[in-house]
């Protein structure tokens, strides 16, 4: 098929040239005299987009996955308690992944399209008088429900009960696109990947690390090896790695990280949440709904649409792909087929997304949905034109 494939999932992202670009370089020494000159920045600006001052932001070879097990194995020791709620697939998986660690593990299920438990939360937290519970974690953005969940609340009740347990955030596809302040919020641990906010290809995994859980990782017992912080941090402090970084990615972040604070993060902000509202305003005017059970849970990244009863998501996903070159985002696990996702985050504009939802009105009405052909473009162009200027 010629011309580009629209890449509407909530990631990997669009690259944008400029990353491609900076990545095309030669292979270089990583122990050579002047590689700090080149890393020392990238450590000092992460922790911008991170927005912490105290912090450490360490880069792992790896994908989100990866540094929610760095979180778990640096901080935690065999059998200590874990407080979570799950309402997607990802919340779901990181809470499995504690269960693997041999973690006790005390979860809510919570209707998926709803958000983090809260009053579960409070009602645990004040009733651990002994202090059991040592992680608390959250989901910031649930990539399968297109859900944000509130995680200054979360800290606000830890704080309000003194209770000392770890914050630990997936910021996967959140940190870099939405609003998210590690220090401010108090979180420990803040987990990201380089392939959605960061525009970049998947390789590399990027985890905000507090002084608290680095005084936790101290007694910690469960085995780390390759994710041991310590040794990160030890060799980063003077622009080195513990073993062979991957460098060619770390350009490609060097360039990330220009683009982003050259936008600024509040205007980054400010336009993911306008081109998400002119997603919204389509999917209202198809009639449908989205997953996201009210509207303070909406995602700036990434929308979820419930197909109407007796409809195949999984065939508007088909078809967009095979008659129109795009990719939509498939529904996970428990809402298989219910469901498609329209990604909106990175390197996107206004016509990059009304593509988008182009192709989802031409898949939906060939899967036999009926929706009025036009009325979601139309939708998304009149607020596109309303709302002006793209930068806050
Ligand atoms: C919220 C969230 N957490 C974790 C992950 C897993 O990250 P990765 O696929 O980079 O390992 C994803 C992937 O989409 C995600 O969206």
């Amino acid at each position: 098929m010629s011309g580009f494939n629209g890449l509407a999932i909530p990631g990997p992202t669009n690259m944008p040239f400029e990353i491609r670009q900076a990545m095309d370089v030669a292979l270089q020494d990583h122990r050579a005299p002047d590689f700090p000159k080149f890393t020392l920045p990238i450590f000092r600006d992460l922790k911008r987009i991170f927005q912490t001052e105290t912090g450490h932001v360490l880069v792992f070879s790896g994908s989100g996955t990866s540094c929610w097990e760095a979180a778990l194995a640096n901080t935690l020791s065999p059998g200590d308690h874990v407080l979570t709620s799950i309402y997607g697939q990802f919340s779901f998986l990181w809470a499995q992944m504690c269960e693997r660690f041999g973690l006790e593990v005390e979860a809510i299920d919570v209707e998926w399209g709803e958000g983090v438990a809260l009053d579960f939360y409070e009602q645990r937290l004040s009733a651990d008088k002994a202090h059991a519970i040592k992680a608390v974690l959250v989901c910031h953005n649930e990539t399968a429900t297109g859900v944000t969940s509130d995680v200054a609340a979360v800290r606000k009740i830890l704080d309000d009960l003194a209770h000392p347990a770890l914050l630990m955030v997936d910021g996967v596809s959140s940190i870099g696109a939405i609003e998210f302040r590690m220090q401010k919020w108090g979180v420990d641990l803040a987990v990201a990947g380089s392939q959605k906010g960061f525009m970049m290809p998947t390789g590399l995994g990027i985890i905000g690390v507090s002084q608290k859980a680095l005084e936790a990782s101290k007694s910690a017992k469960l085995p780390r090896s390759f994710f041991e912080f310590s040794k990160m941090i030890e060799m980063n402090a003077d622009g080195y790695f513990p073993y062979t970084p991957a460098v060619t990615l770390l350009h490609g972040l060097r360039a990330s990280i220009d683009m982003m604070l050259a936008e600024g993060l509040d205007n980054i902000h400010a336009r993911h949440h306008r081109l998400a509202t002119g997603v919204r305003r389509a999917v209202k005017a198809w009639d449908l709904t989205l997953c996201a059970k009210d509207p303070a849970l909406y995602s700036d990244t990434v929308s979820a649409v419930v197909v109407p009863d007796g409809m195949d998501a999984n065939d508007v996903i088909k078809q967009a792909y095979s008659r129109y070159n795009l990719s939509l985002g498939g529904g996970l696990s428990k809402v298989a087929g219910k469901l498609f996702r329209i990604g909106h985050l990175g390197y996107l504009n206004e016509l990059m997304v009304l593509s988008a939802l182009g192709g989802a009105e031409m898949a939906m009405l060939d899967s036999g949905i009926k929706i009025e052909p036009g009325a979601g473009l139309a939708a998304a162009v009149d607020y596109y034109r309303a709302s002006g200027e793209r930068s806050a």
